[in-house]
C-alpha cells in the first residue's frame, strides 16, 4: 500500500467513525427509517468529500476532530443525492456502493425519506459545531450557508435538473422535452439548451450545457465539501478563492473521470451500476469521445494543481494529501 493509499484507509476510517457516532445520537424515530439511511451511508464509499474537508481544514491550522462532524454532514449530503440519484424517476439504478440501492430493499417511498433524512440531519448535525469553542460562530454560519448554496437549486440540484433533462438531448429524443411540448411549457421542436442553462449563460451550446451540467451535479458538493473546511479553519480572501478554484477543478474533473469510468470500467469494479449510455446521458464521451474527455480532465486537474500553489502562508507539509487527491482523482479506477 502506498503512502497515499494508507492516508486515504486511516481518513476513511475515521471519516466512518465519526458517521457512526452521528447516527447513533438519533432517538425517537422510526428505527426503519435510522436503518434506511444508515444503509446507504454506512456502506462504505470513498469518502473522499469528507476527506478533503478535513484536509482543506489542516491546511489552515484546524485540528481534524473539530472539523469530524462537519465532513460528516458533507457525506450525509452527498449519500441523500446518490439515493435520490438512482431512483427509477432518475438514473434507475439497482447497485450503489455494492449494494442492492436503497429503493430495492426499502422500496422508493422509504427510500425518498432517507434521502430527505439525510439532508436535514446533514444540516443538524453542522449547526450542532455551535457547541465547539474551537469554532467561530460566524464561520460555522458561513459553512451552513456554502452546504446551502452548493447543495440546492445553483448548484447539484441545478445540475441534477440539467441532466435528466439533457437525456437524449443528442439524438434529438428527449423524452422530457416530449412532455414540455405537450404541456405546452415551451414551444420549438427541440429541447431548447437556453431552458436547460441559467439565464446568466454567456454560452448557449451542448458544450455549455455539459459543463453547466458537470461543474454543478458533481463539482458543486465537491467544491462545498473543500470550502467548509477551510471556512471553519477562518481561511478567507485569496487563499479561501484558490481553494475554492482548486475544489471546483477536481470536482469538475471528478464527473469527467466518472463518465469515462461508465463505459471504460465493470459494474463490480465501481459497486454501482452503469448507466449512461442506456439512459442516452449526454456525457463528456458521447460529447467528445474518450481520448478528448481525458484530455479535459487533465486540463482541469493541471489548473486545480496550480490553485494550490497560489496559497499563501499555509502549513505547505499538509498540502501534499491535497495534490495527491487531485491526481487521484484524475488516475482513479473506480
Ligand atoms: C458518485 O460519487 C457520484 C458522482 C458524483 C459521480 P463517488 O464516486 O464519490 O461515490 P462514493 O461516495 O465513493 O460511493
Ligand atoms: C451523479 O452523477 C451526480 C449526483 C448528484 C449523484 P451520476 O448519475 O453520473 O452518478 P453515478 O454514476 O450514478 O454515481
Ligand atoms: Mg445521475
Ligand atoms: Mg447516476
Ligand atoms: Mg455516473
Amino acid at each position: 500500500m502506498s503512502k497515499f493509499e494508507s492516508y486515504l484507509k486511516t481518513r476513511a476510517v475515521f471519516v466512518e467513525k465519526g458517521i457512526k457516532a452521528e447516527l447513533k445520537k438519533i432517538k425517537n424515530a422510526p428505527q426503519i427509517i435510522i436503518d434506511a439511511m444508515a444503509y446507504s451511508l454506512e456502506a462504505g464509499g470513498k469518502r473522499l468529500r469528507p476527506i478533503l474537508t478535513l484536509a482543506a481544514a489542516e491546511i489552515f491550522g484546524a485540528d481534524k476532530k473539530d472539523i469530524l462532524p462537519a465532513a460528516c454532514a458533507v457525506e450525509m449530503l452527498h449519500t441523500y443525492s446518490l439515493i435520490h440519484d438512482d431512483l427509477p424517476a432518475m438514473d434507475n439504478d439497482s447497485l450503489r456502493r455494492g449494494r442492492p440501492t436503497n429503493h430495492k430493499v426499502y422500496g422508493e417511498d422509504l427510500a425518498i425519506l432517507a434521502g430527505d433524512a439525510l439532508l436535514t440531519y446533514a444540516f443538524e448535525t453542522l449547526s450542532n459545531l455551535q457547541n465547539n469553542k474551537n469554532i467561530k460562530p460566524q464561520n460555522l454560519v458561513l459553512a451552513m450557508n456554502s452546504l446551502a448554496r452548493f447543495g440546492g437549486v445553483r448548484g447539484m440540484i441545478g445540475g441534477q435538473v440539467s441532466d435528466i433533462f439533457a437525456e437524449g438531448i443528442l439524438e434529438g429524443k428527449s423524452k422530457r422535452a416530449q412532455m414540455l411540448l405537450k404541456n405546452k411549457l415551451f414551444k420549438g421542436s427541440k429541447m431548447p439548451h437556453y431552458f436547460l442553462l441559467p439565464k446568466e449563460s454567456k454560452e448557449i451550446s451542448a458544450c455549455a450545457l455539459l459543463s453547466y451540467i458537470h461543474s454543478n451535479k458533481t463539482g458543486a458538493l465537491i467544491t462545498t465539501a473543500v470550502e467548509i473546511g477551510a471556512l471553519l479553519a477562518g481561511a478567507n480572501g485569496n487563499n479561501l478563492k484558490n481553494i475554492r478554484n482548486y475544489a471546483s477543478k477536481i470536482g469538475f474533473a471528478f464527473q469527467v473521470v466518472d463518465d469515462i469510468l461508465d463505459v471504460t470500467a465493470t459494474a463490480k469494479q465501481l459497486g454501482k451500476s452503469n448507466s449512461d449510455a442506456e439512459n442516452k446521458k449526454l456525457t463528456f464521451v458521447t460529447l467528445y469521445g474518450l481520448e478528448e474527455a481525458k484530455k479535459a480532465a487533465q486540463k482541469a486537474i493541471k489548473e486545480a494543481e496550480k490553485a494550490l500553489d497560489n496559497l499563501t502562508g499555509v502549513n505547505k507539509e499538509k498540502l501534499t494529501p491535497l495534490y495527491d487527491l487531485a491526481d487521484f482523482f484524475l488516475n482513479r479506477s473506480y
